[in-house]
Order: structure tokens, then sequence, then C-alpha cells
């Protein structure tokens, strides 16, 4: 018998598309991104940083600009960063800050998050941090392209070549780096979080094995997208570190499967977005851990009960034993327990293969969605 194989495939490790290959990389694009980012005896260190510690340590504000899921990633580490470091970050939409007329010195750092390192919008306005005197930091996936090369410092991700339009992987990889950089400020700048710096990398180096079994559990999105193949809008709903998670779920949507998907933050619902709920709205909720501080937990179950009394049909993402969502959720995807940052780097993954297999089942093209560029580098 003749053996034919078909090169495409070969590349695609022998999935359908590029994009469930890149989806099923995530494991190695965090623990990749994770490695040789600690010494012998535990403590953070990173390769490429050009800016001296001294500058770290005077640094008084962080401004993080990027575009789409590099923007929602850095939503995420906003979170996290400012958490560990208690210095300020603000996360601005790279093509925005330019022409905001942005405050910046030299003590502020200016963080870019870019898969490609060739976004215009990012490009510019990394240029434009330099000539307000800022430190520029760019976080990237991509060895020598543009951005790094006009920024003070790099910190390389590690997810490998990612060859669909749609970021999945470069996404894990991206909210990655940015806890590295987050847990080595501070532990460089000491307070009270210093010494916890070590254990929360040490959760961070027990996700890709977290995501590995995630994945195997993926059987039942797959239905759901097929069930709601002919679905027209879907809602997000995500609180704290899920609220970007939300908006990232709904972007997957609409890029991939080009349906109106909007994310919104949870608490945010009874300021009008509840008016969108009628029977049969599918609404996805990342609901955060039990363990959550500030009863967010509780917050959003009463969240997904109100919508599930107006009509909505809530498909519920929370983590293994989590019993308080099961009243009210028509389904229940599960990931396993994490602490509540870290959250994100597992609870995007369902809202990632929902779209894939929607657009999927649609017949449209998951590499290279209608419209798209794998970057774009014109404004
Ligand atoms: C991701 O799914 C999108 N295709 C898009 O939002 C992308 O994240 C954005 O254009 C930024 O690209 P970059 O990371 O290469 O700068």
């Amino acid at each position: 018998y003749e053996v034919t194989w078909d090169a495409a495939a070969a590349e695609k490790g022998g999935y359908a598309t590029f994009m469930e290959k890149e989806i099923h990389d995530q494991p190695h694009a965090v623990g990749d991104t994770l490695l040789g980012r600690t010494d012998s005896d535990g403590r953070l260190v990173l390769d490429d940083m050009s800016i001296t510690e001294d500058q770290l340590k005077d640094v008084d504000r962080i401004i993080i600009v990027a575009c789409g899921t590099a923007a929602y990633a850095g939503m995420v580490a906003k979170y996290a960063i400012e958490h560990w470091t208690r210095i300020p970050v603000e996360v601005s939409l790279a093509h925005e800050f330019r022409y905001s007329d942005p405050i910046a010195s030299e003590r502020t750092l200016v963080v870019s998050i870019s898969q490609s390192g060739e976004t215009m919008d990012t490009l510019m306005a990394v240029k434009h941090a330099r000539e307000l005197g800022a430190l520029t930091l760019s976080i990237c996936n991509t060895h020598g392209s543009t951005i790094p090369r006009e920024s003070d410092a790099v910190l390389y991700t590690h997810a490998g070549p990612e060859i669909a339009v749609a970021s999945t992987k470069a996404f894990l990889a991206q909210i990655t780096a940015c806890y590295v950089l987050g847990l080595y400020l501070a532990q460089l700048r000491g307070g009270t979080f210093a010494d916890d710096a070590q254990s929360v990398m040490k959760e961070l180096h027990e996700i890709p094995a977290k995501l590995e079994e995630l994945l195997g559990r993926m059987d039942r999105v797959k239905e759901i997208a097929r069930f709601m193949a002919d679905t027209r809008s879907v809602l997000f709903l995500g609180r704290n570190v899920g609220y970007p998670v939300a908006m990232e779920g709904a972007l997957k949507l609409k890029e991939l499967a080009y349906i109106h998907a909007e994310g919104f933050a949870a608490g945010e619902l009874k300021h009008g977005p509840i008016a969108l709920i009628d029977a049969g709205q599918p609404v996805f909720i990342v609901v955060p851990g039990p363990g959550t501080p500030h009863e967010l937990h509780k917050k959003v179950v009463s969240n997904i009960q109100e919508i599930r009394a107006r009509g909505a049909r809530t498909i519920v993402v929370a983590e293994d034993g989590d019993e308080d969502v099961v009243p009210f959720a028509d389904e229940v995807i599960r990931v396993p327990a994490t602490s509540p940052l870290l959250a994100p780097l597992l609870t995007v993954v369902p809202l990632q293969v929902f779209a894939l297999h929607l657009s999927t089942a649609k017949g449209l093209d998951v590499d290279q969605p209608r419209n798209l560029a794998k970057s774009v580098t014109v404004e």
C-alpha cells in the first residue's frame, strides 16, 4: 500500500487547522515562556532586560499598549501586576494612546505587547512613548521584529510561530510573560509581595499540566458549538480578570464565526446591557473561583440568576467542584482550579474551542477568516 502524506497535514501536526493545532500547543507555549525565568535558588531572572534595575526600581507608572487580543492580555495582566507590585498599570489601546496626548516620563514604563512585533499602531505608540522619554519594553513573539528593535528592552514569549490569524497560544504566552514581568518587579522592588513571587511562579509552572488536562475534556464544548451553529448573537460576561477573558471570547467569535458577540463586565449588566436579554439569548459567563476575594464568586452567581430569570441560555465556565452555579446553568464547562489571578490561562480555553468549532460547523475558513490579516502593518 502507498502512504500519501499531506504536507499541510504534517505542518498542522495532524490537526484539521492551524488554529486547532495552536490551541493544543498552549501547554508548551506557557511552559516554554516560563523556561529560564528563575535561577538556581528560585529567584526570578530575566535574560534580556537592558533597562537597569535602578531604573525599574524608580518606575512609578506602567502603561501597556497593544491592540486586539494582545490588549486583552494586557487587561488581564493589569490586575496581577498591580496586585503584586502596587505600581499603577493603565492599559491603552495603542491606536488611542498616541493621539490621547498621553502623560509619560522617564519614570513611566511603557510595555508593548505584540505577537508579530510589526503592528503599526503598536509600533507608533512605542515611538511616541520614547519621544516622551518613557522606558519601553516589548513583549513579543517574533525574534528580531520591528517593535523589539525600537524598544529599550524585550521579553520574548516562546509560543512558537502562530500561523492562524486568530491568536490563541500567543495570547496565553503574552499573559504568562506579563506575569513573569510583574513577579520580577515585585521581587526587585521588595514590598509586601516580594516573598510570594516564588510561590506564584510555582503555581504558574503547574498551568501547562492543567491546560493539558483541560484540553482533554472539550467534547461537550464542541457539541454546544455545533448545536449553536445558527445562533446570531452571543454575549460574554466576566468579572475582574474574567472581564478581559469575556472580551477575548467575544472577539474570537467575531473573527472566526462572523457572529455579533460582545463581552461585558458582569457588574455592568444592570447599567444597561441586561435589556439585551430575551428568551433563549445565549450568554457565556466566566465565573471566578469560589475562593476569589471580595465575594466576587457570589456576585457573579447572582448575575447568572438574574439573566436566567429573564430567559437567557446560560453557559457557565466554572471551576471544578463549584456547585453554586449548577441551579442557574444550562451548561457548565469545568476548568481546573487555580489561584484567581492565574485563572484566565484556563478559562479562555473553552471560549477558544467554542469559536473554533462554531466556525467549523458553519464551514468557514478557520485559519484565514475574511477581511483579516495576521499582522496589521498599516495604521
Ligand atoms: C487576534 O485574534 C487578532 N487577530 C488581532 O486582534 C491581534 O491580536 C492584533 O492585531 C495584535 O496583533 P499583534 O499581537 O501581532 O500586535
